[in-house]
């Protein structure tokens, strides 16, 4: 089972929002990460085939998914970044009415219902009108309605914002069961919501894929280049002013234990230690907002 992105490219009036790509997408989870704007959600609506690419085609097993139609659309599931809701229905109304869009025989609509709300912990707010549900929550019956069909290829565009830290490891946990014999795509700023999960990750910046491989590949290429040491809090600006300081955390005595990226020790005393797909993430994108990090 495979999705080939060939040659695809999305331009706007002034902006060229997906350059080029190819990629090959095969069975397990795929994280896609990016700094805002790097064109993961174009990306994710062309294969989604709700947007038209400007250049390029996507095959599912040799065949192009937009000439695919209905049959592409029986196997795929997608949680798109702004989910719109109908606020009037309650989940389970809602999920019925979903299921019926998307041609879930009648017979199995309950039972497929119940196991989402019941994964997705909604069982007990079945009944509440989706407006009245937390963003969590709101979050949750979008990913619920995207796997009704239980789809071969399941593409969620930031899935796991606004989810606390419980439900994220159950969604990390699930997902990757699903992912057996699927085609599993995730875009997140969470980088550790991938970290462990993705098969694959495939690294966007400026709609190109700059980079793709496991966590584990990927991590290498800063390896020796994470640094950790303690320096007197009094200290710090100094050092925030010369160096990629990416966590700090204060200590007793006035000390502030901080961690850097650097290809050399800056700081005497610094010992390297094993990159996480987070440091690889601020290496290649500097200016990445790390406020935005939920862990
Ligand atoms: N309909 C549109 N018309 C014009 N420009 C667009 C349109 N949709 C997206 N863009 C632009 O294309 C670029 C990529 O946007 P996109 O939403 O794909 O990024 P993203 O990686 O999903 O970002 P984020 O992490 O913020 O969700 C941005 O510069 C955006 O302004
Ligand atoms: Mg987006």
């Amino acid at each position: 089972m495979e999705l080939k992105i060939e040659h695809l490219s999305k331009r706007f009036k002034d902006k060229t929002a997906v350059d080029d790509v190819s990629l090959t997408l095969t069975s397990g989870v795929w994280g896609l990460l990016g700094a805002n704007g790097a064109g993961k959600t174009t990306l994710m609506r062309m294969i989604a085939d709700i947007m038209v690419p400007t250049n390029g085609a996507i095959y599912y097993d040799g065949q192009d998914i937009h000439e695919m139609g209905k049959a592409y659309r029986e196997l795929f599931g997608f949680l798109p970044q702004d989910f719109g809701y109908s606020r009037d229905f309650t989940v389970k109304d809602y999920l019925e009415y979903m299921a019926a869009l998307k041609d879930v025989p009648a017979r199995e609509t309950s039972r497929k219902i119940n196991h989402l709300l019941d994964i997705l912990t909604l069982s007990d707010v079945k009944r509440k009108k989706i407006a009245k549900l937390s963003g969590g929550m709101k979050r949750r019956v979008g990913i619920a309605q995207a796997m009704l069909n239980d789809p071969k290829i399941l593409v969620m565009d930031e899935p796991t914002a606004g989810l606390d830290p419980g439900e994220r490891v159950r969604f990390r946990n699930f997902i990757s069961e699903f992912s057996h014999d699927r085609i599993v795509l995730i875009s997140t700023h969470i980088v550790s919501d991938v970290e462990y999960i993705a098969t694959r990750n495939a690294i966007m910046k400026d709609g190109k894929i700059v980079d793709v491989g496991t966590t584990d590949e990927l991590v290498k290429q800063i390896e020796g280049k994470v640094w950790t040491c303690t320096i007197p809090a009094r200290d710090l600006d100094k050092y925030e002013m010369r160096l990629r300081i990416i966590n700090q955390r204060g200590e007793d005595n006035n000390q502030v234990s901080i961690r850097y990226l650097s290809d050399k020790s800056e700081i005497e005393g610094s010992i390297t230690i094993s990159p996480r797909l987070e440091d690889l993430y601020l290496w290649l994108f500097p200016q990445a907002d790390l406020s935005k990090e939920g862990n």
